[in-house]
């Protein structure tokens, strides 16, 4: 009798633990993003922002240059689409993608496009505007040695025959 108490007891309290570090395991790991479009839904917090990272380095710009500032709640409001940065930078995204998968063979892992033969960087160099600075933000790169993403040279052509 005291035994089946016990038993009871015992299993009854599994469970709560159980579902207890069920819900605490969803939690950290998979946020929820409410408004992704290009990049995998399930992304993980610490890659989401890896990608923005990247993406402000590549550009040269911060975060409220795509995100739009909720002012009566005085905070960003990342989930908006109200600057048409934002959906730029989406179909910027998908471009990039598409190259890399044609040409270049990419392989599905690349999430924030950077690794991949063609980058957000091939262009932008650390400037929103890539055509407009007469290749200014392009020399600076070279100079400090980061050049090294750029696409591998076309094969050596044989000499031309005398
Ligand atoms: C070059 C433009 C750009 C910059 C700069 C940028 N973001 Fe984003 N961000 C985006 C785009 C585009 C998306 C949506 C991606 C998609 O549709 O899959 C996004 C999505 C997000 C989301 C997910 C919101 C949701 O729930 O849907 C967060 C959070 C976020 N960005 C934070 C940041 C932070 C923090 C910074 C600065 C460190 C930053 N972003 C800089 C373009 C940018
Ligand atoms: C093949 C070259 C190329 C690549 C690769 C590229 N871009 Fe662009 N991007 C451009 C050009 C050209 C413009 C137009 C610049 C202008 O309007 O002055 C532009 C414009 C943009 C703009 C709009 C700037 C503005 O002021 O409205 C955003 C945002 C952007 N790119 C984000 C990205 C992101 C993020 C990536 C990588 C995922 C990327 N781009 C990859 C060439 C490129």
């Amino acid at each position: 009798m005291l035994n089946k108490k016990l038993l009871i007891t015992v299993s009854l309290s599994a469970i709560v633990v159980f579902g207890a570090t069920a819900s605490m395991q969803t939690d950290p790991d998979k946020p929820e993003w409410k408004n992704l479009k290009v990049l995998p839904k399930n992304i993980s917090k610490d890659e989401l922002h890896k990608v923005m990272d990247e993406w402000e380095g590549a550009l040269g710009v911060k975060c409220g240059f795509c995100h739009a500032r909720d002012n009566e709640a005085k905070k960003m409001d990342w989930v908006s689409d109200a600057k048409p940065e934002k959906e730029m930078a989406r179909k910027m995204y998908t471009m990039t993608a598409k190259i890399n998968k044609k040409y270049f063979k990419a392989d599905k892992d690349d999430k924030d496009g950077m690794m991949a033969s063609v980058n957000c960087n091939t262009c932008h160099h650390g400037s929103a505007h890539p055509d407009a600075d007469n290749g200014e933000a392009h020399k600076g790169m070279m100079m400090n040695g980061m050049d090294h993403k750029a696409p591998p040279p076309p094969p050596t052509q044989p000499a031309p025959a005398q």
